[in-house]
């Protein structure tokens, strides 16, 4: 005799998973659902299906493996790397990797200017959208990068701005309609966006960029303006390198972050991006004490593009990584424990895909898993951290 097998449970499993999975869309905060969603993949990876997850409940089957997500979960937490879709198109490991250890993707190169907008009018998404992809089937949030930069712009920009060809005007148009269209495009898919990017300089004036020579300094505010219109689901910040200890860089961007405040701009973070060097990491205090002075204003602060170089050093290979996991300890520490303090991403997944070597010329290991993927002594480091739990 066949046994009668109630179906009321798997509904009520299923709908949860269909609710979190409709209802987690990264709109603004982190919310449970966008946890619940993050949860699955913990512990089923990969997860290359677009039908709906079901929850951690649904599948009480092996323990799943300890992870940075896992562990960061627990605070609601977000710690990811910089990401492209290519990466993975052909590396189902990293797609594992990726997927167990991360809860939030930003693509390194696949939305700047160049790569998005390149001609005037046209915009080529597929980049983006594979990263976005990526995150969505896999339970991550995304921040998005950069709206404003005066990198990587394209043929056209660049040609433009060299003839003279616009006025500011029609440079404000230009901006106007690049900003709304990549933040339109992305709208309710983007957790927290940079807006504008190393805006300014080691000496704390205003970097001169194109935009500030075409339009002036009201291109900052204009441009969170803009993207606040686009996506109003999205977090808006300033994101700079250079600034996270207190030197005269940092005050410049707390200056300049105060007075977007005053004016009405929507802002509600800085990125504090941590390209650092083994003898170059700001120190404990001076951080805490920097991110705790945005958050006075009420802003947040995520950690947005760390690595940590040893090129530079003459120590041996071993000493180099236990002084490169003691600075990711100490940089995660302070995050961590400071209220404001809710993102951590390094600038790439692995030592394989950092930009580091390529720009400097020289090999380097700047990232928390080797080049085979394995974790380094500074992954041990955050995952001590994350296991020993908050003060
Ligand atoms: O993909 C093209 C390839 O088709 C072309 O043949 C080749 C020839 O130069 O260029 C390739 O693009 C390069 C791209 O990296 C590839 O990933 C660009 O030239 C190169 O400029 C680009 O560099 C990136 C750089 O920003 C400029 O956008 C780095 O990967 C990226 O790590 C770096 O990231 C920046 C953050 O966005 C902002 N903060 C600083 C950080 C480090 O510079």
């Amino acid at each position: 005799m066949r046994r009668k097998i109630s179906l009321v449970p798997f509904i009520f499993v299923v709908t949860l998973g269909m609710l979190a999975f409709f209802a987690g869309g990264c709109k603004g905060e982190p919310t449970t659902n966008h946890l619940q969603r993050a949860a699955v993949v913990e512990t089923s990876t990969p997860v290359p299906t677009s039908t709906p997850l079901p929850t951690p409940t649904a599948t009480p089957t092996a323990t799943p493996l300890p992870s940075l997500r896992r562990e960061a979960k627990k605070y609601n937490f977000w710690i990811g790397s910089s990401f492209d879709a290519g990466w993975v198109s052909d590396d189902p490991l990293l797609v594992d990797m990726v997927a167990r250890e991360f809860n939030i993707l930003t693509p390194e190169v696949a939305m700047k200017w160049e790569v998005i907008h390149p001609e005037r009018d046209y915009y080529d998404f597929r980049r983006g959208d594979g990263v976005v992809d990526f995150a969505r089937l896999n339970g991550m949030l995304v921040r998005g990068h950069p709206l404003v930069w005066d990198f990587q712009l394209p043929e056209w920009v660049l040609v433009a701005y060299e003839e003279g060809s616009f006025t500011r005007d029609e440079w404000i148009d230009i901006l106007r309609g690049h900003v709304k269209t990549v933040a339109g495009h992305y709208r309710g898919e983007i957790y927290a966006w940079d807006v504008v990017n190393e805006a300014i300089a080691d000496d704390g004036s205003l970097r001169d960029t194109i935009w500030l020579r075409t339009i002036g300094p009201e291109y900052i505010a204009m441009a969170f303006r803009w993207a606040h219109e686009a996506d109003p689901y999205a977090l808006l910040f300033y994101n700079d390198n250079g600034g996270e200890g207190m030197n005269a860089k940092a005050q410049a961007i707390y200056e300049l972050v105060d007075g977007l405040i005053k004016d009405g701009v929507p802002i509600h973070g800085v990125g504090l991006q941590m390209h650092v060097a083994l003898g170059s990491a700001p120190a404990a205090d001076e951080l805490a004490q920097n991110i705790q002075r945005l958050s006075d204003l009420g802003l947040r602060v995520h950690i947005t593009e760390m690595d940590v170089r040893l090129q530079y050093s003459s120590a041996s290979e071993e000493q180099k990584l236990a002084s490169q996991s003691e600075i990711y300890r100490r940089v995660f520490t302070v995050c961590l424990q400071a209220p404001g303090c809710e993102v951590f991403v390094t600038w790439g997944p692995t030592d394989r895909h950092s930009w580091i070597p390529g720009y400097t010329g020289h090999p380097d290991a700047p990232l928390l898993f080797d080049e085979f993927y394995e974790p380094k002594p500074a992954y041990d480091a955050i995952m001590e951290v994350l296991q020993k739990g908050k003060d």
